[in-house]
């Protein structure tokens, strides 16, 4: 594998892109589970980041094929934070390193490109997967708020992970 990270641009949004965002399994711990996936869709919502000063998306690549994508949201130049959320959209790719991969290059890009204090993120407490790739890269569970999300219809508890960077 030769695993990247690198800003999504419009012309990344294909229809394999689109297929991942409907697959049941991925959006099992996701909002997109109540959105309705569309190309043209997902084409505003990546040009809309390219235009978000207080977010940028990532894709997840191995070489040059695009297997998934990782967001920094709620860039807060007063208190240097922001929030991060990533999927492995590809399933062939899971358990393969790929989240630990992206998440480890978001954490160098947040120290050195945009020099912040703090990186955080939340996920349901059955997400397992989602919990050990944080766990790995060093983020601490920060709280739990109760019956916080409702996926597949059942509130589940949100666990608050937080990295403070060096
Ligand atoms: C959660 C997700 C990002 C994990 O990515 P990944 O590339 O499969 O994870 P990695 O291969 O880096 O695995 C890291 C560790 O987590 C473990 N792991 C990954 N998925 C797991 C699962 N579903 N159940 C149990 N353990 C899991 C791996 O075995 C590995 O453990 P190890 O270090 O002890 O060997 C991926 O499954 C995904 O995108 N899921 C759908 C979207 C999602 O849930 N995003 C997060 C929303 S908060």
């Amino acid at each position: 594998m030769s695993l990247n990270i690198r800003i999504l641009e419009a012309e990344d949004v294909t229809p394999r892109y689109v297929a991942w965002l409907e697959d049941e399994e991925v959006k099992r711990y996701s909002d997109n589970q109540y959105r309705q996936v569309t190309l043209e869709g997902q084409y505003e919502y990546v040009r809309g980041c390219l235009a978000n000063a207080s977010k940028d998306l990532y894709g997840i690549f191995d070489a040059y094929l695009h297997i998934g994508n990782i967001l920094i949201s709620d860039l807060d130049s007063v208190h240097n934070r922001a929030e991060i959320a990533y999927l492995i959209g590809d399933r062939s790719y899971w358990g393969k390193g790929a989240g630990t991969f992206a998440i480890a290059e978001m954490v160098k890009l947040a120290s050195k490109q945009y020099a912040l204090n703090k990186l955080y993120a939340g996920l349901a407490e059955g997400n397992i997967g989602s919990r050990r790739v944080l766990e790995k890269n060093g983020f601490m569970l920060e709280g739990r708020r109760a019956r916080h999300l409702y996926y597949n219809g059942v509130y589940s508890d949100q666990l608050d992970y937080g990295l403070l960077l060096p």
